[in-house]
């Protein structure tokens, strides 16, 4: 008698692995999120973030060429707002000369083919830390939506390629389309976080950008109201088939690597591209490991991306680009 299946004859050795491998990875697959903040020639790391920098714009687009250069095509951005300029309605988030707004146009002009995306959400500029407008101790979806969609615009103004909604109101998809269409943005394309979960994976971010919500008793102490229960599957399915109909060119799922099952059901469910977002931090704890000697830092990086990617990414946004960007290109 003999096996009636070898399954380990194709795996007798790289060769043959690498000729039946399903799934490969290479720098276009990512996207670089990076945080701005104001000044010249600075740039902080984030504690909770060994290798990434909050810089000041002249030092970003420094860094953005060389990402280019490693193949890197698209970057997510974010800014760190001065305190001065937060208020409840966010306004500072659609001013022209904003600093998004500036680092949309530095990017653009220093590297025309990055692909820029900017965060369309009001944390950084709330003095609640909230994504969204606070109205007698709630998050109010309409009012909102009206402040995203001014913001979206003046990021097409600033010329985004794409606009990236993470805030999880209800209809600002539908809403942010409408008003790219009737600015005569008609290119300017939206990546939709549209399973976004209430996660205690973005600690690190909001560290970075000091953008968490605040701990007064008139406000919500979380974002549970808009970012979704991690419990839940089928209403992650709802979410992404809501943003496609409204006019999301690409939807996403975030955090990743604890969220693979949903990438994979949303993957299958839409016809769109389908990005992950491997965020702070689960970015934080394979440092932290790999710090103390307890995991191998660049095999654990890769097989992550690796395994977004077989579970249905088509893009994956994350921390390690650059880093896995120079390994895969050798
Ligand atoms: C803000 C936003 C957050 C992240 C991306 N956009 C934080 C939040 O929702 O509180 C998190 C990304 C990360 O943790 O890397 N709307």
């Amino acid at each position: 008698m003999f096996p009636l299946q070898r399954d380990r004859r194709l795996r007798t050795n790289e060769s043959i692995r690498s000729l039946v491998r399903e799934t490969h990875l290479s720098p276009n697959d990512f996207m670089f999120p990076m945080f701005i903040a104001e000044g010249k020639n600075f740039q902080v790391e984030i504690p909770s973030m060994p290798g990434i920098y909050r810089r000041s714009l002249d030092l970003t687009v420094k860094e953005v060429k060389e990402l280019w250069n490693l193949g890197i095509k698209a970057v997510n951005i974010y800014v760190k707002v001065d305190d001065k300029l937060k208020d409840n309605t966010g306004k500072e988030a659609w001013n022209k000369n904003g600093l998004m707004q500036d680092a949309i146009r530095a990017i653009k002009d220093a590297v025309p083919g990055m692909i820029v995306m900017p965060d369309v959400a009001l944390d950084p500029y709330s003095i609640y830390g909230h994504d969204g407008i606070i109205e007698k101790g709630q998050v109010i979806n309409d009012a909102t939506n009206d402040a995203l969609v001014k913001m979206a615009v003046s990021h097409a103004e600033a010329g985004a390629d794409f606009v990236a909604p993470s805030d999880m109101m209800d209809g600002r998809v539908l809403a942010i389309r409408k008003a790219l269409e009737q600015s005569g943005h008609h290119n300017v394309g939206i990546m939709s976080y549209s399973a976004k979960y209430a996660s205690s994976f973005y600690g690190p971010f909001r560290e970075a950008l000091d953008s968490a919500p605040v701990d007064v008793n008139e406000v919500p102490k979380d974002k549970k109201t808009y970012q979704m229960d991690y419990a839940n599957r089928i209403e992650a399915i709802r979410e992404a088939l809501h943003d496609v109909e409204e006019g999301a060119d690409i939807v996403m799922v975030k955090p990743g690597i604890a969220y693979l099952d949903i990438v994979r059901e949303i993957k299958n469910a839409v016809n769109v591209p389908v990005s992950v977002y491997q965020v702070s931090g689960e970015y934080a704890m394979v440092k932290a490991a790999a710090e103390r000697g307890w995991l191998d830092h660049d095999k654990i990086m890769i097989e992550q991306l690796h395994c977004i990617k077989r579970a249905g990414a088509d893009i994956i946004s994350t921390y390690f680009a650059k880093e896995a960007a120079i390994i895969l290109n050798r």
